[in-house]
């Protein structure tokens, strides 16, 4: 693994191999501190959209692993308008150690990764979600103990994190259901790559249209904001569309009595999840959150170090 751009071009060997990293490295944190594998290493991280998770979290990881990280926002380098995408990734990895970009198109980390020195490594793009999905199967496997045979629901949009959360159930077989208003579904390319991988590791991938059918002995539901970063425009009309869609006790009572609820966050509370349920016993959501900076460890350290 050269770069960690999607979750497609990862072996379920390369994934598994992070996740008992990240595991081993979230609990050396708590014992007391990181051994610096990243001395001295920096990592340049780009971002064309706003974030607290991604930009945070790789930021102390990168800290606590003994590096340094550089944070460049929309304004400073324009990625693809002041200077050509190639121009940045040829620069920038003539300094840094290693390259994290959160994008819009997903075509412009796959070039910044074409035209890099040093890996790179997707912190989203309108496609792909990579470092929150792997965060994601942490969670679930601290909870559950176990990964194999639990059945993960998504409720709400097909898109980048349901996209990467599919394919991450899809390497762990986990069997993934998604309820989605239509035209709002998973892209089919994604939905036969994640098919495909789920069938070979013992697992389905099912579509609904109903959240109360999709949720059915869920051992997990699972949520996502219904207008990401670049949709403000369209907000209005989505949640026209997503109306039905909330994550809320109504819905929980279709599942199993200890399913747990899981949300990448930022939330829009009272949107696509009720407070109650956000902040009720069986949300694993700040779980969630505090395993991107070990999660991201795992993947700095296989990649940087
Ligand atoms: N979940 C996530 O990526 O959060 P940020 O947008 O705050 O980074
Ligand atoms: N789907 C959301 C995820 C944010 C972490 C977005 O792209 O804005």
């Amino acid at each position: 693994m050269k770069h960690f751009l999607d979750l497609a071009s990862c072996s379920t060997e390369e994934l598994d191999n992070l996740l008992e990293t990240a595991l081993l490295l979230k609990r050396e944190w708590r014992n007391g501190g990181n051994r610096p594998i990243l001395r001295d290493k920096t990592l340049g991280m780009i971002f064309q959209k706003p974030s607290l998770r991604t930009r945070v979290s790789f930021e102390m990881a990168m800290k606590h692993l003994g590096g340094s990280a550089i944070m460049l926002g929309p304004q400073e380098i324009g990625l693809g308008k002041r200077e050509s995408v190639p121009d940045v990734a040829r620069v920038l990895s003539s300094y840094v150690d290693g390259i994290m970009a959160r994008v819009f198109d997903h075509s412009h980390v796959v070039e910044l990764a074409e035209f890099s020195r040093v890996p790179v490594i997707n912190g989203l793009s309108d496609s792909y979600h990579p470092c929150q999905a792997l965060a994601d199967i942490m969670t679930i496997r601290e909870v559950f103990g176990r990964l194999a045979g639990l059945r993960l629901a998504f409720v709400g949009d097909g898109n980048n994190v349901a996209a990467s959360v599919a394919l991450v159930c899809a390497h762990f077989g986990v069997t993934f259901s998604i309820a989605t208003p239509e035209g709002y579904e998973m892209k089919p390319s994604i939905r036969e790559q994640a098919c495909d991988l789920a069938k070979r590791n013992g697992s389905t991938l099912e579509m609904h249209t109903r959240p109360q059918q999709a949720v059915a002995d869920a051992d997990v539901i699972y949520t996502d904001t219904w207008v990401s970063m670049g949709q403000e425009a369209e907000a209005q009309e989505r949640i026209g569309e997503f109306t039905g869609f909330q994550v809320n006790r109504d819905l929980l009572r279709f599942a199993k009595d200890d399913t747990i609820v899981m949300h990448c966050l930022p939330a829009h509370r009272g949107e696509e999840i009720t407070d109650d349920v956000m902040d009720g016993p069986q949300s694993k959501v700040f779980e969630q959150a505090e395993n991107r900076m070990h999660a991201q460890k795992a993947v700095l350290t296989h990649l940087l170090a």
